[in-house]
């Protein structure tokens, strides 16, 4: 892996890539959950409210547009969630041709721009058919997973030398299995603890084969493999005793139960307590944690949006303090609250750079001083005004540099920092707020029926951060107003 710090924007198959029913695709389990349930809260304009993932930016169609566009922001890499039933859709055996070739074009046509792909192998998005055979509850999926990462790394090996198994095992397995707003959409504890088992397997033969690949010559040598986790670090509600002690729990939870099993091949006590207080019926034999620890991740793929801040006490809801009830975790005086004189996006997301830096430091200390970390999502939802010829999401700009500003410091005061990669290349299908919560550099028009590409002045100002290299991070609205409009001279039908 070359040592330049890399520049770059990450996004997510089901989320743009449509086509779901083309190209000898069958349904994951996000394509049969949007298909029966999906609920979009209130806001903003009507004719928005979409809810099919059907089409979404139409990246399967457009990927050669969209890597033009990406030469033209000047981008070192692309970070992709990628699609197991794409390239698997019937089983664990059948390979589809049409599936893998699209994926080849696509690294072929990133590499031709000199731009690195970055695949995230699994995105929440099991397949239907494995999901009718148990999915993650059933230890069979190890297996199957194995043969999806043999093909990927057989195909796609000589196009990049970064790679990572998972995003967001922690979204994947609670929000999945324990509350049921993802898909499956399960209640059951028992479940919940069966599948994070078998992720951490399944990211442990992914290893395996990671290594079997480089052997062969398929990877480079200095090929690295990690795991994309999204801890949010705490912020203690007040100083006292008990609020910081709160943090603590909070973190072996939010943090060390997504990242020790995958880099230091263990389970930390508050799991193995979880699964005693909760009398589920599940051990881990001794082959399997042996195997954990033989099969470690190199480096952690982290994605900070926010902290969260964390109370011991049990508040009643007091609109003049929060803005939001606060709210309960399974923890024992871990709970959450939202301060009112704190920053927030429209859908009550923090604003809050305050602990990148602190938080990469610890990242360090716990899981090796030397392990590099790459901010793989950092972004900021919005409802972008689209009504004008320019899109000026200024918003998202100072949220975007506060953001790199303290990326590169970290950098600065010793992390290994190796890269920045933002959430998101193009305006998505966001599973919080369907095509109403604007994340791009690019604005997809969800009504067009050719979804009609627009840079926004975010497209702009990160240009110039990928040319000075997050030398220069400060800008004049002027300056970018006159930019946008003139990379807007050229955006031609090639573009669109
Ligand atoms: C990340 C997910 O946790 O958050 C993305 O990996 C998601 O898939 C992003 O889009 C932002 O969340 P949301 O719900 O605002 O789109």
């Amino acid at each position: 892996m070359k040592k330049e710090f890399i520049f770059s924007v990450s996004t997510n198959a089901f989320q743009i890539e449509g086509a779901r029913s083309l190209g000898g695709r069958t349904d994951s389990i996000w394509d049969e959950f949007t298909k029966r349930n999906f609920y979009i809260p209130a806001l903003g304009k009507a004719e928005r409210e979409i809810n099919s993932i059907e089409i979404a930016a139409d990246f399967y169609h457009k990927y050669k547009t969209d890597c033009r566009i990406m030469d033209k922001l000047g981008l070192k890499g692309f970070v992709y969630n990628m699609d197991w039933t794409r390239i698997f859709p019937k089983d664990e055996n059948y390979i589809n041709p049409e599936g893998i070739k699209f994926y080849i074009d696509l690294f072929e046509e990133l590499n031709k721009y000199g731009i690195k792909p970055i695949p995230i192998l699994f995105h929440w998005d099991t397949p239907l058919w494995a999901e009718i055979r148990g999915g993650f509850e059933n230890p069979e999926i190890i297996q199957w997973f194995k043969n999806y990462v043999e093909c990927c790394f057989k195909y796609l090996g000589k196009y990049t030398d970064i790679w990572f198994v998972n995003d967001e095992n922690s979204s994947f397995a609670q929000s999945g299995y324990i509350t049921g707003d993802f898909p499956p959409g399960k209640k059951d504890k028992t479940a919940f603890v069966k599948v994070l088992h078998n992720l951490n397997m399944s990211a442990a033969i992914t290893m395996e084969e990671f290594k079997k690949a480089k052997d062969k010559g398929l990877l480079s040598k200095e090929s690295i493999l990690g795991i994309d986790h999204d801890w949010s670090p705490p912020v203690p509600y007040t100083d006292s005793k008990e609020d910081i002690e709160a943090c603590e729990k909070y973190n072996e939870w939010w943090k060390d139960l997504y990242l020790d099993p995958n880099l230091k091949g263990e389970y930390p006590k508050v799991f193995l307590e979880f699964i005693k207080d909760n009398k589920i019926d599940v051990t881990f034999s001794k082959e399997d944690l042996q195997y954990l620890k033989n099969n470690k991740l190199d480096f952690i793929g982290w994605n900070y949006y926010r902290p969260i801040y964390v109370t011991a006490n049990d508040f009643e809801y007091d609109e003049t303090k929060f803005i939001s009830p606060p709210s309960k975790t399974h923890l024992k005086n871990v709970n959450f609250v939202q301060p009112i004189e704190k920053k927030y996006t429209k859908w009550k997301w923090p604003v809050d750079n305050t602990k990148l830096v602190e938080g990469a430091k610890r990242l360090s200390k716990d899981y090796g001083k030397n392990i590099p970390i790459m901010i793989i999502e950092n972004g900021f939802g919005d409802f972008d005004d689209k009504s004008k010829d320019l899109i000026l999401d200024w918003d998202r700009i100072e949220y975007l540099k506060d953001h790199i500003q303290e990326t590169l410091r970290a950098k600065e005061e010793g992390v290994n920092m190796i890269g920045y990669s933002l959430w998101t290349y193009c305006d998505i299908f966001s599973p919080s707020g369907g095509y109403r919560k604007d994340y791009g550099l690019v604005s997809v028009d969800f009504n067009s029926p050719i979804r009609e590409r627009k840079p926004k002045a975010s497209f702009a100002w990160y240009k110039k951060i990928i040319e000075n290299e997050g030398k220069e991070l400060e800008y004049s609205q002027s300056e970018i107003i006159s930019d946008l409009t003139g990379i807007l001279k050229d955006w031609d039908i090639f573009y669109k």
